[in-house]
């Protein structure tokens, strides 16, 4: 029998994923109608859902067996109360390279100081500064030991850079020194030179990296946060930053997006605003994944990638 699948992720979408979920579903052998419009949303059997798409009451969709997010963050969904079928968040092997590069880039970039010689191209031979650290006496806090955290940290560990990951449940990384809970936290911020943030954004997490947070890393460390804007007291950061207690930030989330014009983020000499696209989705090995939780559902194997609503993420 076929299965209704909905495309509400946006019409915007839709040319890119249509093709690549049709062939993931019938790779996966799933009989499918898809569509990015539905007349008898009571015949809806998965919902596929981005934040900004054409979803906000998930009521109608009584009998959808699940909502399969494209994005990996679900804080615009999970606490939805119209929403009571299994939710699924994106885990994207393509989403996860592409995070890799970036935060790798980033930390880079301010690990070789880079900027000092891309933004100074004024005839001075700047060859009087200190020997520069190499990767192994640059310690990095990994936040967050999810799909992304563990590949960028390990990526980074590969690069002989000292990593300390933190998440909240204990893990085992191989090349990552791991910690968890509230104590973790301190003590993988304690000396860090570079923070990277890629913990989701629940209420446990909002403002986690705080004024007496910032204080424990070395003066002058990087913080680069790819996760969520709120993640960061944003006065607490502009205040480190302009103290040198921080010596730049690198965000590519923030509280409000579009991050508006008038924004203190944006003149920051200190700031490095990019818009939100440190890694996106991308349509072939999303459908795939996304086909697979059809199969599975179909099949009465467990989701892939279920959200706990409980814990938000
Ligand atoms: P994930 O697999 O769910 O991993 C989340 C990690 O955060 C886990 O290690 C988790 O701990 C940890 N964590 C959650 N709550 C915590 C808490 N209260 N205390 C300590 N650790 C906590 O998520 P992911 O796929 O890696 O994605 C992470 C985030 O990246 C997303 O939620 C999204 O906000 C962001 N993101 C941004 C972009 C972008 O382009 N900027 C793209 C994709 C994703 P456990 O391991 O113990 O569960
Ligand atoms: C992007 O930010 C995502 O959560 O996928």
């Amino acid at each position: 029998m076929s299965v209704n699948v909905y495309f509400a992720a946006g019409a915007a979408h839709w040319p890119a994923y249509r093709a690549p979920l049709e062939q993931a579903l019938a790779e996966a052998g799933v009989e499918a109608v898809l569509s990015d419009s539905v007349d008898r949303p009571e015949e809806v059997d998965y919902i596929v859902f981005s934040p900004g798409g054409e979803i906000s009451d998930f009521g109608p969709y009584r009998n959808a067996k699940a909502v399969l997010n494209l994005w990996a963050g679900v804080e615009n969904i999970v606490g939805n109360a119209t929403l009571t079928q299994p939710l699924c968040r994106m885990v994207d092997p393509a989403m996860t390279e592409g995070m890799v590069e970036w935060v790798v880039g980033q930390v880079l970039r301010h690990h070789l100081g880079t900027d000092l010689h891309v933004l100074n191209q004024d005839g001075i031979w700047r060859h009087d500064r200190a020997v520069p650290p190499i990767a192994r006496e640059r310690p990095v806090a990994m936040l967050g030991l999810g799909a992304l955290g563990q590949a960028c940290g390990q990526a980074l560990a590969a690069l002989n850079f000292p990593v300390t990951g933190w998440s909240r449940s204990q893990k085992e990384v191989p090349g990552i020194r791991c910690l968890s809970g509230r104590a973790g936290l301190d003590e993988a911020l304690s000396g860090a030179q570079i923070a990277v943030l890629l913990v989701p954004l629940t209420a446990e997490t909002e403002n986690l990296l705080d004024a007496r947070r910032i204080a424990l890393m070395a003066p002058g460390a990087f913080v680069v946060n790819p996760g969520r804007g709120p993640l960061i007291d944003d006065a607490a950061l502009i205040a480190a930053l302009d103290g040198g207690q921080l010596a730049h930030a690198t965000l590519d989330v923030f509280r409000e997006e579009p991050l508006p014009p008038a924004h203190p983020f944006w003149a920051h000499p200190k700031v490095t605003v990019t818009p939100h696209v440190a890694s996106e989705t991308r349509p072939a090995t999303a459908a795939r994944v996304i086909a697979e939780n059809i199969r599975r559902g179909e099949t009465g194997a467990p989701f892939l990638h279920q959200v706990d609503r409980t814990r938000g993420y």
